[in-house]
């Protein structure tokens, strides 16, 4: 079998495109939509996470406002700016990208975010909400997973669905969302015992570990849906350097009836779906 490739960037540009329309129609209705991203520090991968963010707002109509604040910045400081934003009418989403200085402790500034514009959805609420069955933002990459399915016509009423990686960013609110459509999960993890053997119990596996393609084809059920959340740079040998997931794609693309590729498929769609938590948070706002 040689699997299908869904294409991260074709839906993610499909969905930049109806968000785009959203923005418009709020702009007319006399309220433009805000997202502020706050990066602490000169961590080369959050700046560029970050560029990427606001040229996505730029491009879809929504106003961003990006505070870069200097390493050494107190968290008190960093607390104060939140709270200035939350308070900020004209601004609907705000996010702290991740990770913060050492001196900070990033559950106190997650907190510290309100609710209702937390387009990260990492606030404690808001995991709670996904939990309990009242989804207010759902964390952007494994919404995003789910809309790759949806868009792939994957099937999860009823199916075996297992997720490698139990971080609270993906692997747990990954789980809650397959959950929610009534698939059977298993959370794998590093200390679960024959990772390979509960890899190929699943119909759709999702791996986010971090680790450089740790899934290989053996691992892989035939005709199992396979989403690669990972996305590592390969130390040395020959592809050093290189941007690969944590599925070892040319044997799991032989195995699999669908697969996601790296760079161009998770990566985009939780961009995406940044951009589709504060078009939301906008319209709430705008009532
Ligand atoms: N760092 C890596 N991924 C993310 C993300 O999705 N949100 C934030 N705030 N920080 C991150």
């Amino acid at each position: 079998m040689t699997a299908k490739i869904i294409d991260g960037n074709a839906l993610a540009r499909q969905i930049r495109s109806e968000v785009a329309v959203r923005a418009a129609k709020l702009v007319t209705a006399g309220c433009t939509p805000g997202l502020a991203v706050i990066l602490v520090g000169e961590d080369p991968a959050s700046t560029v996470y970050v560029r990427h963010k606001v040229k996505d707002c730029e491009e879809s109509g929504i106003r961003s406002i990006l505070d870069r604040l200097p390493a050494d910045t107190t968290e008190e400081a960093l607390l104060a700016r939140v709270r200035e934003l939350n308070a900020d009418p004209s601004v609907h989403g705000v996010l702290v990208q991740l990770p913060l200085p050492k001196h900070m402790d990033s559950h106190r500034v997650i907190e510290a975010i309100a609710p209702e514009k937390d387009v990260d959805g990492f606030h404690v609420s808001n995991a709670g909400a996904l939990m309990t069955g009242t989804p207010r933002f759902r964390p952007c990459t494994p919404y995003g997973v789910m809309r790759m399915l949806d868009h792939a016509g994957v099937k999860l009423d009823g199916v075996e669905a297992v997720v490698v990686g139990r971080s609270n960013i993906v692997g747990k609110p990954q789980a809650m969302m397959l959950l929610e459509r009534n698939a059977t999960v298993t959370i794998c993890h590093s200390r679960t015992r024959d990772l390979a053997e509960h890899c190929r119990r699943a119909d759709v596996l999702i791996a986010a570990v971090g680790r450089a393609r740790m899934i290989t084809g053996d691992m892989v059920k035939p005709g199992a849906v396979v989403i690669d959340v990972g996305m590592n740079r390969i130390p040395d040998g020959p592809d050093a350097g290189k941007l690969c997931g944590d599925v070892d794609f040319d044997s799991v693309s032989k195995v699999a009836s669908a697969i996601t590729p790296v760079p161009g498929g998770v990566g985009p769609m939780t961009r995406a779906m940044l951009l589709v938590n504060t078009i939301e948070a906008a319209e709430r706002a705008a009532g």
